[in-house]
């Protein structure tokens, strides 16, 4: 039986746990085709949820676009695949879609041939640069146009949005904001992290996105029955995993989807090793995965000052400290407040560290944590 327990990319169902209330509350906004701000720590599972969102609208007769910001480097080629994704969400037919290509100005049709003599098409921007916006304007109105002439609903999802100011301009961000306003047929799912400039992009009442939807904030899947999920699977595979050692690895994953799915993998995995052999032993599960995760733990540990070190170090052995305090200065032998400040900012800018809802600060990667409490140890 393969390993059930996926990480890394989209998990689908059967893999895909929970997320039903999430799922419901968002099918639910979009048939009235609402404005969400989906946010949350890295990591939680906002990708995963989207992917399996869309096979939710479809079933409820919605059509659906999904795109990631980070894939397009400018404004025009995010325009052209708002376009053609919008277009081909509505409309399947090869040629109706090449002739509803046709009918923009700001994008040209290209068509290409496959091996067995298909057609199919993609858009790209044929106007200068300082037309992308209205080229992006276009496109956007077109998707609205299409659905409501064919009396459809349309969800268009936007990933990684807060990546929207790359593309440097309020003009941009007002000009969208307008016209998302405006759609009548089309309900919008903006997703970001929150250690990204989503929140800013959505809370400060200067910039243009303030107020024009709802923020959804995702938790942790529902421990319950993310428990239950995890012990169907270690059941199937008749592998001796109790509930209790299930309590554990939701604690020790700090409740992060992505950490739980790597500490139940190695477990799946090591079950399978040892049946017959040693009992498996829990607590070593981070240890292991710190361990595969090592080469890209030294390349971040030789990118940090001395002093930046020494007060990682300290927050590994005591993640729950005020790292202002003046016992924890004296407790590690770091400080003064001043440099521990720069510390703190860099490496949060570098995207080691990140800053938690209570104001505190925790490794990005809770398995970054585990490998400096190794440090010296012998690999095993
Ligand atoms: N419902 C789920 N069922 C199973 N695994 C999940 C689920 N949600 C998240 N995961 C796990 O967490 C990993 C990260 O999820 P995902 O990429 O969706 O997070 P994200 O919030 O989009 O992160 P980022 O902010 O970095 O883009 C997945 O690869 C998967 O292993
Ligand atoms: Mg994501």
């Amino acid at each position: 039986m393969e390993n059930p327990f996926k990480y890394g990319g989209v998990v689908r169902r059967p893999y895909f746990a929970d997320r039903e209330r999430e799922v419901a509350e968002l099918v639910r906004e979009m048939e009235n085709l609402g404005r969400v701000f989906l946010i949350s720590p890295r990591r939680f599972g906002k990708t995963c949820l989207l992917h399996h969102l869309r096979v939710h609208l479809e079933e409820k007769g919605m059509a659906s676009a999904y795109l990631d910001l980070n894939a397009y480097p400018d404004i025009k080629s995010f325009a052209a695949a708002f376009a053609r994704l919008t277009s081909e969400a509505i409309e399947s037919n090869t040629e109706k879609l090449l002739k509803i290509f046709g009918g923009l100005k700001r994008l040209r049709p290209k068509v290409s041939v496959g091996p067995d003599g298909s057609l199919s098409g993609s858009l790209e921007a044929v106007a200068g640069d300082t037309e992308a916006i209205p080229t992006l304007i276009e496109a956007m109105r077109h998707a609205e146009d299409l659905t409501g002439k064919k009396g459809r609903k349309l969800v268009v999802i936007i990933d990684e949005f807060s990546d929207l100011v790359k593309y440097n301009g309020e003009t941009l961000e007002k000009a969208m904001r307008s016209e998302i306003q405006q759609h009548q047929s089309i309900g919008y799912i903006l997703s970001g992290s929150e250690e990204s400039v989503m929140l800013s992009l959505t809370r400060d009442r200067k910039r243009a996105f303030y107020k024009l939807g709802r923020i959804m904030e995702l938790g942790p899947i529902e421990r319950e029955s993310y428990a239950e999920f995890i012990m169907g699977w270690f059941r199937k595979g008749a592998f001796p995993v109790s509930r209790r050692d299930i309590e554990r690895i939701l604690e020790l994953g700090g409740d992060v989807p992505y950490n739980i799915q790597r500490l139940c993998h190695v477990l799946w995995d090591l079950s399978g090793e040892s049946r017959e052999g040693k009992p498996i032993m829990i607590e070593e599960l981070p240890r292991i995965i710190s361990g595969q995760d090592s080469p890209h733990f030294e390349m971040l540990w030789h990118s940090v000052s001395s002093p930046q070190k020494a007060l990682l170090e300290a927050l590994a052995k005591e993640p729950d400290a005020k790292p202002f305090s003046r016992q924890f200065h004296l407790a590690h032998g770091i400080g003064p407040s001043s440099s521990i400040k720069a510390s703190l900012e860099s490496l949060t800018k570098k995207g080691i560290l990140q800053r938690t809802r209570s104001g505190g600060y925790q490794f990005s990667d809770g398995f970054m944590r585990h490998w400096i409490l190794n440090l010296g140890e012998p690999q095993q």
